[in-house]
């Protein structure tokens, strides 16, 4: 099981160091890995704080180019040189608001493993797609795109239920990521207003290998708990 906290735009370096402070102290499942994605100016702070712990270090974007003229953009070489372990792509935020396109996302993807990053890679329909029916259509082709390796996980976002409160049921989640696995044969996370009381249902589901929790994972307690929940299921 693997609990990623996508902290998004939240948490400087002090607020991420104690944070990670705190994380450290906690008592973590040892069969859970857990993993903390801050923003690009707390990176090194966690990093330097979680070193010496299983708990692993993601950024939340990574350009496919090692260097050049990409204004804004970190390139892999550059989270590697931090000691960041993974990066998260293609979250449907960026795809939102910043032109991702499955394409650029599959880049980003290929880019990152190749240098030796972890990829947590995100797909998901919106409300308007799951409602046209288009919901098997849409994961196959975000999915599709996606090479298979060792170091690749998918995450399952449907985009309605992110930071909406409305989570998939576990059923939804369950067929969703067996329609991702038919495609890719990777582990799959579920992502989407995870919290310390509906997670164990969600991770319960034979299909759903961890979760990338936002909202629920900015608080320490919270996020261990989630952690808890996901042990021995
Ligand atoms: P919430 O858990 O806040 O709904 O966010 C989910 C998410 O987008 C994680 O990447």
């Amino acid at each position: 099981m693997l609990i990623a906290g996508n902290w998004k735009m939240a948490k400087g370096p002090s607020e991420a160091a104690a944070f990670c402070r705190a994380l450290r102290e906690a008592d973590l499942p040892d069969d859970v890995d857990a993993v903390v994605c801050p923003p690009f100016t707390s990176l090194a702070e966690a990093v330097q704080t979680l070193a010496g712990t299983e708990i692993g270090v993601f950024a939340q974007n990574c350009h496919w180019e090692r260097e050049g003229a990409f204004t804004g953009e970190v390139s892999a070489p550059m989270l590697r040189e931090l000691g960041v372990y993974g990066t998260i792509v293609g979250h449907s935020e960026r795809r939102q608001w910043f032109g991702e396109t499955d394409e650029t996302v599959a880049k980003r993807a290929g880019a990152a493993l190749a240098d030796g990053l972890h990829v947590i890679a995100c797909v998901g329909e919106t409300e308007a797609e799951r409602e046209a029916g288009e919901t098997e259509a849409v994961l196959r082709r975000q999915t599709a795109v996606l090479e298979a390796d060792d170091n690749l996980v998918v995450a399952y976002e449907p985009v309605w239920a992110i930071g909406t409160g409305k989570t998939a049921t576990p059923e939804m989640a369950h067929e969703a990521h067996e329609v991702i696995k038919s495609v890719l044969d990777v582990p799959v996370l579920y992502g989407g207003s995870v919290k310390p009381d509906n997670a164990a249902e969600l991770l319960a589901q034979g299909a759903v290998d961890g979760a990338l929790v936002g909202g629920a994972s900015l608080d320490v307690d919270s996020f261990v708990a989630i952690c808890r929940a996901a042990s021995h299921s």
